[in-house]
């Protein structure tokens, strides 16, 4: 069945009012990527990107199994994957077919983060997107998430807004 679900984790809740956004505007289940051990520092998050820990997580929500496509939404730690991401990516690996990454940052990494989940998975991701911190918390990158989200629903023939190009495997 051609479904879609949303997996994401936030540390400070950037990316997962980008989260809700998407679920709300197109009737998507949302799973949810916690700490396993809440109240890390940034430090400890500093430390899990530069040495691309994978750190303990806890999952609530649908199996991504159960869905066609799974979009991954996340923030950007250190122009890289944020650690509880690359964690449940690991751990859902064979779940996870067809990959939509939506990243939240200051300025930049996007591009390196779709390539990690691209390497770990082993294979290309469907579509990328990446939108800075400010677009979510004023509205301003509202109309240009909704109309990615939209652009994934099965059947449509929009054309993706501004999509990130990185979508093959990276140097490791
Ligand atoms: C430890 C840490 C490292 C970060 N590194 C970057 C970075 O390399 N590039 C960037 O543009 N933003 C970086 N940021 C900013 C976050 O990606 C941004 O604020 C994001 O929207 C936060 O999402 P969240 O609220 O869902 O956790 C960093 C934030 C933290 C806490």
């Amino acid at each position: 069945m051609d479904t879609i679900m949303v997996a994401c984790y936030s540390h400070t809740g950037v990316s997962r009012r980008a989260a809700l956004l998407l679920c709300a505007h197109n009737g998507w289940p949302l799973g949810e990527i916690t700490d396993a051990r809440p109240g890390r520092g940034t430090w400890r998050c500093v430390l899990d990107s530069l040495l691309r820990r994978q750190p303990e997580i806890r999952y609530e929500g649908p199996d991504p199994g159960d869905f066609r496509t799974v979009v991954l939404v996340a923030p950007i730690w250190m122009y890289r994957l944020a650690g509880p991401m690359r964690s449940f990516v690991a751990r859902h690996k064979e779940a996870l077919r067809r990959v939509v990454v939506v990243s939240t940052m200051n300025s930049g990494g996007a591009s390196n983060a779709v390539g990690e989940i691209a390497h770990a998975l082993g294979h290309g991701i469907v579509e990328a997107a990446a939108f800075t911190q400010r677009e979510i918390e004023d509205g301003s990158g509202t109309a240009r998430l909704l109309a990615f989200g939209e652009a994934l629903q099965p059947g449509s023939t929009a054309t993706q807004p501004m999509r990130q190009p990185a979508r093959s495997a990276p140097a490791a």
